[in-house]
């Protein structure tokens, strides 16, 4: 198993390109279930994930041909997909890649809007939470589907079609509002969701629906009309820069007392998160072609915290925040109010050195004089990033192992951070 060796204590100077972001690629690829012209998408990053899921859509149908470099682009350019589901062979998606991934999930609106009927096997939980299901469920009953579970899988079925109607989803959710989205389009008749998700990467999808023959307004806020189409079409869509990658990568330069300009960042899409670094005392610049991030010889101040659907503080920065804050000077309070049991990577930070103590859904985190090299393991995607963001501000050397759940979300991180003069590598075996 692959692992990550930093020697810290390297400032970060220079230039990170971001990618494209996971988070909206996935349910773009999967929206190519709904039509049977092809779907373009430009900027998709080459990850685990993505290609996992280019293995799912497979079994489905979808030919999926990735179109080579054109002149003058780079690998750093991201990837542009050419997805075809001119006819769905398969209905079902299987415990062994559902498992795997759980985004894989969210092909359950397009089969059963396409094809009337879909089984689905349920996700299961996962490091992070117990992660249900149950407003995915009602929220394609709410478009006339019937719904069982039978064998740990979710059977769909609308033989006649789904039927446009009222969603109120419960609680936020990103994953539920992609599902209720894609049913919408194709159902008979007008659909609203209420109290849907409002990050980013569901108005990308909805953009995306847009251009592809869907008719959607109110892309970007809460309430979502939808008045459903009997087919989409072949469309073009660019995929959004990630959020994410942005945040991790300004707190990784933050860390570090680094100049960082991250290229082609879009601070609209984490402006709440940007306001904490300025809060904290890190130097944030925002321009048209991206974001620079600098603190050269201040130092950082404690926040607080609270983990937020947009346009809150994303819970997907919460770990690499909590890295950030250890070397900060003072108490920080850091509240998770999304997932219960995403704190994993506290006690690997412990082992740097950091102090940080869980009451409940929050970290307080003491700020510490330095930060020491150690060996950690990595739990998920976000909390193994943090642990490179601590480990690039440790005295000494820091190893991470299992890094796959790096390779989840992350594009050519190592190659990312080294062009910034970061001392990191990977060890294979
Ligand atoms: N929830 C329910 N019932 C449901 C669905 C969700 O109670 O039927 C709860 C969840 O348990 C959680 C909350 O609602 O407490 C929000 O979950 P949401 O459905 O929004 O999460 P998701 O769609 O499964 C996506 C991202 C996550 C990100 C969350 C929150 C993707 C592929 N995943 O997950 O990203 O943390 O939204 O913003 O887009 C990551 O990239 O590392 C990651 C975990």
């Amino acid at each position: 198993m692959d692992r990550i060796r930093i020697v810290g204590g390297q400032r970060l100077h220079g230039t990170i390109r971001i990618s494209g972001a996971k988070n909206a690629a996935l349910p773009l690829m999967i929206a190519s279930l709904l039509t049977k012209d092809t779907l373009t998408l430009h900027g998709v990053p080459r990850l685990a994930d993505v290609t996992l899921l280019s293995r799912i859509l497979g079994n489905h149908g979808v030919d999926i041909t990735i179109a080579g470099k054109r002149a003058g682009q780079s690998t750093s350019d991201g990837q542009t997909f050419k997805l075809t589901a001119a006819e769905i062979v398969d209905t079902t998606a299987p415990y062994e890649m559902v498992a795997r991934m759980r985004a894989s999930f969210w092909v359950l609106a397009p089969l059963l809007a396409r094809c009337g009927e879909a089984r689905v096997s349920l996700p299961g939980g996962c490091a992070i939470g117990t992660r249900p299901v149950d407003l995915h469920l009602t929220a394609l009953e709410a478009l006339g589907a019937s719904i069982e579970l039978d064998g740990g899988y979710v059977i769909a079925k609308a033989p006649k079609g789904l039927i446009g109607g009222r969603v109120h989803l419960a609680k936020v959710s990103v994953g539920a509002t992609h599902n209720a989205l894609m049913a919408a389009v194709l159902a008979l008749g007008d659909t609203v969701i209420e109290n849907a998700a409002r990050e980013p990467e569901v108005a990308d999808l909805a953009a995306c629906l847009v251009e592809m023959g869907a008719k959607i307004e109110g892309i970007g806020t809460s309430t979502l009309h939808i008045e459903g189409v009997p087919s989409l079409h072949a469309a073009e869509h660019a995929v959004l820069p990630d959020r994410i990658e942005t945040g991790t990568y300004a707190m990784a330069a933050a860390i570090t007392g680094g100049d960082v300009f991250l290229e082609g960042a879009r601070a609209d899409l984490l402006q709440e998160a940007l306001d904490i670094l300025r809060t904290s005392g890190v130097e944030v610049e925002e321009t048209n072609f991206g974001i620079r991030v600098a603190r050269n010889g201040h130092g950082l101040g404690p926040v607080s915290v609270e983990t937020q659907p947009f346009p809150g503080f994303p819970t997907d920065l919460q770990a690499q925040l909590i890295a950030l804050m250890c070397t900060a000077s003072g108490v920080s309070e850091v509240r998770e109010t999304i997932f219960e049991n995403r704190f994993m990577h506290v006690q690997e930070l412990a082992r740097l050195g950091a102090r940080i103590d869980l009451k409940g859904d929050t970290a307080l985190v003491t700020g510490v004089n330095g930060l020491r090299g150690a060996q950690v393991m990595a739990t998920d995607l976000r909390a193994s990033v943090s642990l490179i963001i601590a480990g690039l501000a440790a005295q000494g050397e820091t190893t991470i192992g299992r890094v796959y759940h790096l390779d989840r979300g992350f594009e050519r991180i190592e190659e990312k951070l080294r062009h910034c003069g970061a001392h990191i590598e990977r060890l294979s075996g």
